[in-house]
């Protein structure tokens, strides 16, 4: 991503950045959002940390958690895995929405020590090995989805999820099947519609 948002934004299209983005996540933040992360860092400074084993995007991940660390904190600080957004850090916005034994959640709002043993997927999970896009990350691409994109993850995610229990759902059901994740840029619309074409690509690969 550091290229890309270095480089001259003229030369940069929208398409290629959307397509950078929804590989990893968006590079974006806030000074509202690293100050929390600050405080959050500051309580748990002293307190006594355990090393554990968790299965992120099918691998094994040795980490030293700390008792009160979220799921969140840990993937983006102790994983580097920064796809996942922290927006509210209180289970209000679903920015970092992750798949916990294949059912969505809110990272902020889980400890990490709780999800040992269970299989945690992240955005920069759903691509295939060869770099091939999730057929719902696709779907942002084919619609041109999201504007500032910082809640793209979370939906991306929210979807993946809702499709495992519903793969044909109406704009209807989608709609309130993710309901749960907020957009500060209001883009609901367009997402929703990236969505259900996301859902439409899962379906062709699912029956090719
Ligand atoms: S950051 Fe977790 S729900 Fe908002
Ligand atoms: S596109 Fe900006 S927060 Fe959703």
């Amino acid at each position: 991503m550091a290229d890309i948002l270095t480089e001259d934004p003229k030369a940069v299209s929208r398409r290629n950045f959307i397509k950078g983005v929804i590989a990893g996540g968006a590079a974006v933040s806030s000074a509202g959002y690293l100050f929390r992360a600050s405080s959050v860092h500051a309580q748990g400074s002293g307190s006594a940390e355990r090393l554990i084993t968790l299965n992120v995007n099918g691998q094994q991940r040795r980490v030293d958690a700390m008792k009160q660390e979220t799921l969140a904190w840990t993937l983006r600080y102790k994983l580097g895995l920064t796809g996942t957004k922290l927006g509210c850090d209180r289970a209000e916005c679903g920015a970092c929405t992750v798949l916990i034994d294949d059912v969505p959640h809110y990272s902020c709002s889980v400890l990490t020590h709780t999800v040992r043993g269970k299989k945690v997927q992240t955005i920069e999970g759903l691509a295939a090995a060869d770099g091939t896009l999730h057929p719902v990350q696709q779907g942002v691409i084919d619609e041109q989805g999201f504007q500032c994109a910082f809640c793209m993850s979370g939906f991306v995610m929210a979807t993946v999820g809702y499709l495992k229990t519903n793969p044909n759902p109406t704009r209807e059901q989608l709609a309130h099947g993710i309901s749960g994740n907020l957009c500060r840029c209001q883009d609901y619309d367009k997402i929703l519609t990236a969505m259900m074409k996301g859902a439409e690509n899962l379906r062709k690969v699912q029956h090719a």
